[in-house]
């Protein structure tokens, strides 16, 4: 399989007053197409500072980050907000799904920023939902549905633009175990059907278990976990 990121040499460390707390020190790693990657640590550990970084939200202090063969890490800002339109879907805790926009729209968004015709990105954006099992919620408002629908809306407007990984920070965070586990239930399916790469940061064992390749990031430096 191809290697779609590689992460090389990548240090963060943030400055409180005279001490200074090395996050990411020397972090090397390659992800392929089609990776399902978890990533553990303690809280503080750094592993939402490593998954902005990777998404390009934030900056290291040295290394280097290739994306499809890119670096990304030399890109000026007004390259990288295009760069991240087309390669990188981001799921949080919280969804951040615009509230004066149906459903339809909001997964269509992305779509319609990269200059697609509306009618267009509202009928790719009708058959993501559809995928997503959730066809008759298309014209509702983000206020109307629940939790787990507004998760699932949200892994839609993450993949419409098929991008090279999909980042996950605490996705089930904010969700009941049942719907947390249909969550990762349809990462696993998005997996299977689109060959999608998966970078999941989680607290939670079980969670990471669904990954193929299980991360932990401890005193800066990422560990590979075997698997039980
Ligand atoms: N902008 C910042 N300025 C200074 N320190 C920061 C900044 N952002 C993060 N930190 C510190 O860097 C460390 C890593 O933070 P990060 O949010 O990446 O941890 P985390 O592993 O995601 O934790 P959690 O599991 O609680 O979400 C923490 O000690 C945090 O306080
Ligand atoms: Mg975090």
């Amino acid at each position: 399989m191809k290697t779609i990121i590689e992460v090389k040499q990548l240090c963060k460390s943030y400055r409180s007053g005279a001490a200074v707390l090395k996050v990411l020190d020397h972090i090397d790693l390659k992800i392929r197409q089609g990776d399902f990657i978890s990533l553990m640590g303690p809280s503080g550990s750094g592993k939402s500072t490593f998954l902005n970084i990777i998404g390009t939200m934030d900056a290291p202090d040295a290394g280097e980050i290739l994306i499809a063969g890119k670096d990304v890490t030399h890109m000026p800002e007004n390259q990288l907000a295009e760069f991240r339109l087309n390669h990188i879907g981001f799921v949080f805790q919280f969804h951040y799904l615009l509230p004066e926009f149906s459903i339809e729209e909001n997964v269509a968004m992305p779509l319609m920023i990269r200059g697609m015709q509306k009618h267009q990105a509202l009928e790719r954006s009708r058959e993501m939902l559809d995928y997503l099992g959730m066809s008759d919620r298309g014209h509702h408002f983000p206020a109307e549905i629940s939790g787990g629908e507004k998760q699932r809306a949200v892994i839609g407007r993450a993949l419409i633009n098929a991008p090279d990984i999909l980042l996950a920070d605490e996705p089930t965070g904010n969700l009941d175990q049942e719907t947390g586990e249909r969550v990762l239930e349809l990462f696993k399916k998005i997996q299977k059907d689109m060959n999608q790469t998966f970078f999941l940061v989680t607290h939670n064992e079980r969670i990471a278990r669904i990954a193929e390749i299980n991360y932990l990031l401890d005193n800066g430096s990422l560990i590979i976990k075997a698997k039980a």
